[in-house]
This record gives structure tokens, sequence and C-alpha cells, in this order.
């Protein structure tokens, strides 16, 4: 099994972005510990990260294309894009929403995702441990 991880905007910031609320841990850190979930669990991951929504809506189709499962952390596109919401409707396979600060903790425009409704299940608050949590529920692993 191939699981695509996608991030958004300023995800790749991680670690320089407000660590009270995001953590220290960097993207790389991200990928590292996906890459380590995935040997572990003998499943393929590859992580990405863009700013640009078209670039996201585009690796959105190639999932829906290829059937691909999907984590996906839309990061602020989560609570603006219809685009994105209805490139995630065209999954044909699970995917799981991830948000590593606990975004109902938040400001209130961060309370309503466009993904949560749609999604196969949703992870937040845990930090960059959500991604791992997400990859074992896609593997059926506990
Ligand atoms: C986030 C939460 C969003 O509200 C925010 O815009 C992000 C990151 C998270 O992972 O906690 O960029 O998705």
């Amino acid at each position: 099994m191939k699981v695509l991880v996608l991030n958004g905007p300023n995800l790749g910031r991680l670690g320089r972005r407000d660590p009270a609320v995001y953590g220290s841990t960097t993207h790389t850190d991200l990928v590292d510990l996906c890459d380590r979930v995935a040997r572990e669990l003998d499943i393929e991951v590859e992580v990405r990260q863009t700013d640009g929504e078209s670039e996201m809506l585009g690796w959105l189709h190639e999932a829906a294309d290829r059937r691909l499962p999907v984590v996906i952390n839309a990061a602020a596109w989560t609570h603006t894009s219809v685009a994105v919401r209805d490139a995630c409707h065209q999954l044909g396979e699970p995917f799981i929403e991830v948000h590593i600060s606990n975004i109902h903790q938040r400001e209130s425009f961060r309370q309503h995702s466009y993904l949560s409704d749609i999604a196969s299940g949703v992870i937040v608050g845990f930090g960059i441990r959500g991604y791992a949590l997400a990859l074992r529920a896609l593997a059926g692993s506990d």
C-alpha cells in the first residue's frame, strides 16, 4: 500500500513557526517520522508540502486517479477552501485529516473544517505524532 501525506501552507516552516502552538519539530522531522512508521508498517509513504493551492489540488487529483489513501493537513485551507474539499471528495480511498494543534481549543475561525464531515477520520492535537496515528489507522495497525 502507498499513502500520500499532503501538507498545506506554512507547514514547511514547522520548528520556526509558533513553537508554542506547533512545537519545535521541523518538517524534516515529520518526514523522518512518517518514513520510520512506514518501514515499521511495511507500507510506502510519500510526504509532500506546498504553499500553492493549485499544486495541492493537482496532488489530490493524482491521488484520486491512482486510488491512493491520503493523510492531509490542509493547514489554513482547512478553514477556507471549498476547492480543497471538492478535490478530497473525489478520493476513492480513505483519507484522514490531521492537525498538529487542537484546532478546537483555538480561535473560532479554526473550529470549522471544510474536510471533517467527508474525511474517514480526523486526528487533532497530538503534534506530529498525529501523522503516525493516521498511518497506523490506514494500515489497520493498532
Ligand atoms: C493546522 C491548524 C490550522 O488552523 C493552521 O492554519 C495551520 C496548521 C495544524 O496542523 O494545527 O496552518 O492545520
